[in-house]
């Protein structure tokens, strides 16, 4: 016991001791926070859809026809109608033959490397990937070889005379925006003989004319990415997640995902409410026109301000501190104004790679943004106080 204590302390001195805040009421981008108004930059709400009359009428409605849980796994008796629905739903969204529900985007990853790859196999993976790609990798006990951040000729290098089983990546970055030089991992999946996975939790309902993601922008189709896992508690305003590609991956999933087998079916309410929203996403481009112009009114402002810019056309737009106690700093420098932006630092990014994670939704305004720009134009230069004042 004393040693998780000593441990607490360590991470309470080195600035990267984490807490929670409270929200009081609905996901927004004017939250209310431990009784506190905010002007929000933090979620991942990026269509604003998570607290969407229409989206929570449906979750209502779900309630009452299929009740509050489902009770059971899905091979078990958990798997209802609304699943149905919403499998097909996705899967004609993602334009692929089949979809799978999974509970959570983390599982999701966990049940397909599980599946496909095992001891004595060698699975590449871009050293930014969320984390749970990496931990379905452990899980499998496939070898993790973690290749430079979007660097395809190291990845080549590395991928030399190994015999790959797969390639794992993120579509869009979750901590940096940024997005994975898909074409050219296609190129070297499909060299190798390889599977290329492609975990599009920022991308998809954001990027691409349609929404569709980073393969719509990017031109891809299943003979490139045989594996699609989307998450629905991102853009899509929910809970949950799924897995798209061919009737064989399904069917593989259903039959050997640890993450899919053991585990109570997604509440059918929720399945529900998620097709509302799935609508919603198709149906209302102009949410995704307008987080583009907020992106680009952000961008370009930040640039007339002359602060560092990341390689970013995503909702995801990353303002680096390096050290853990400059970001905590600009993080309370703007919550003292009533704008909510958290600070991300080690383990969930690098070491000298702390940051404010800002990110936009289309329920901002073009003056939320402008706001946000006039703050972050005056956030403290100097080095950091060294003790911060607490959070
Ligand atoms: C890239 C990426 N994949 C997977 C996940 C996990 O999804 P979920 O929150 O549904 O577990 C996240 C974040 O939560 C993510 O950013």
């Amino acid at each position: 016991m004393d040693d998780l204590d000593t441990e607490l302390a360590r991470l309470r001195r080195d600035h990267l001791y984490r807490w929670r805040r409270l929200l009081n009421g609905p996901q927004g981008v004017h939250p209310v926070i431990d009784g506190r108004r905010m002007l929000s930059f933090c979620s991942n709400d990026y269509l604003g859809l998570a607290a969407h009359p229409a989206v929570v009428e449906a979750l209502r409605e779900g309630a009452l026809r299929f009740g509050a849980g489902s009770g059971a796994a899905h091979l078990v008796s958990g798997h209802g109608e609304a699943h149905r629905r919403l499998e097909q739903q996705l899967a004609e969204f993602v334009g692929r033959p089949r979809a799978l529900l999974f509970s959570a985007g983390y599982m999701a990853n966990l049940g397909v490397i599980q599946s496909l790859t095992g001891r004595g196999q060698q699975v590449f993976a871009d050293r930014l990937n969320h984390a749970s790609l990496t931990d379905g990798v452990r899980l499998s006990g496939a070898r993790l070889h973690r290749y430079p951040h979007c660097d395809p000729p190291a990845l080549e290098r590395l991928m030399a005379g190994r015999g790959t089983a797969m390639i794992a990546t993120d579509g869009v970055f979750s901590m940096d925006g940024d997005l994975a030089p898909l074409p050219e991992l296609a190129r070297l999946a499909r060299a190798a003989g390889a599977w290329l996975m492609v975990d599009d939790a920022h991308g998809l309902g954001v990027l691409g004319a349609a929404g569709r993601g980073t393969l719509e922008l990017l031109r891809l189709g299943l003979e490139q990415v045989p594996i699609l896992v989307g998450t629905l508690g991102k853009a899509f305003g929910t809970f949950g997640a799924f897995v798209a590609g061919s009737e064989s991956l399904i069917e593989t999933l259903i039959q050997r995902a640890r993450a899919y087998i053991y585990t109570t079916a997604l509440p059918p309410a929720v399945a529900h409410a998620t097709s509302t929203a799935l609508d919603i996403a198709d149906r209302e481009p102009w949410r995704r026109e307008h987080l583009r112009a907020l992106i680009s009114r952000f961008r370009e402002g930040a640039r007339s301000l002359g602060l560092p810019l990341a390689e970013s056309d995503t909702p995801i737009q990353p303002l680096i501190a390096g050290d853990a106690l400059l970001a905590l700093e600009w993080s309370r420098y703007l919550d003292d104004r009533n704008v909510l932006v958290t600070a991300i630092r080690p383990p969930t990014v690098r070491p000298g790679s702390a940051r404010l994670r800002i990110t936009f939704s289309a329920a901002h305004q073009e003056q939320d943004v402008d706001h946000l720009l006039a703050l972050i134009g005056d956030l403290p230069r100097r080095e950091p106080a060294a003790t911060p004042r607490p959070l």
